[in-house]
């Protein structure tokens, strides 16, 4: 698919067919796609804890999703994406943040690989929905995530049942100073 139109294809998805979820090797190739972003030093502390099978996908929605968005996910599978933190922009031997932004850049590592999994999902022919309305607690406990991750965004991978419009975005201008 032609960037641009990859680009303007990937939509927030928020009804999915039945059947519809990928399977483990698409999976992959989703988390492969994630891994070839920039991050901090090559520190890579993106991680990413799938949910794919009916019983856990079942279980996932009624514990660790608000009803809105389990409703919005249902028949999808899901991928919960974390990052190791305190290494990214992080100085492990002062156990200080590296610049002024503070410890969060693991969070900026994150997004970016988010970004590249979305649009290879979009390019392989799936649809999804990033949701930051979730239970950390929960998720957590039901997938094991060790303490030293912090979980982020649930991200839900499926096919569409819907062709969302595209919401309107501000004007260049608006973001954009060039001096
Ligand atoms: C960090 C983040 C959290 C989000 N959380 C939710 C959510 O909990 N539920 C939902 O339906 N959409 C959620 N969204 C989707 C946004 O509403 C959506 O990306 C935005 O409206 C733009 O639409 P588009 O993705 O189709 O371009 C989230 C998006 C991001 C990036």
């Amino acid at each position: 698919m032609e960037f641009q139109t990859l680009l303007e294809t990937r939509r927030s998805v928020r009804s999915y067919l039945p059947g519809g979820k990928p399977d483990a090797e698409t999976i992959k190739k989703l988390i492969a796609a994630a891994q070839e972003a920039p991050s901090w030093k090559n520190t890579e502390t993106g991680r990413y804890h799938c949910v794919l099978s009916d019983e856990m996908t079942a279980k996932f929605q009624e514990t660790c999703l608000p009803p809105f968005n389990a409703t919005r996910s249902m028949n999808a599978a899901y991928l919960v994406a974390t990052y190791v933190r305190d290494v990214s922009g992080y100085n492990v031997h002062e156990k200080t943040p590296e610049n002024e932004a503070g410890n969060g850049w693991g969070c900026y590592d994150l997004g970016l690989q988010t970004e590249n999994l979305l649009l290879k999902a979009t390019e392989l022919g799936y649809s999804t929905l990033v949701m930051g309305i979730r239970d950390a607690d929960a998720i957590r406990k039901l997938l094991s995530i060790p303490e030293e991750e912090n979980i982020m965004a649930v991200i839900a991978v499926g096919k569409a049942a819907e062709a969302p419009f595209r919401p309107k975005r501000k004007a260049v201008e608006d973001v954009l100073t060039i001096c």
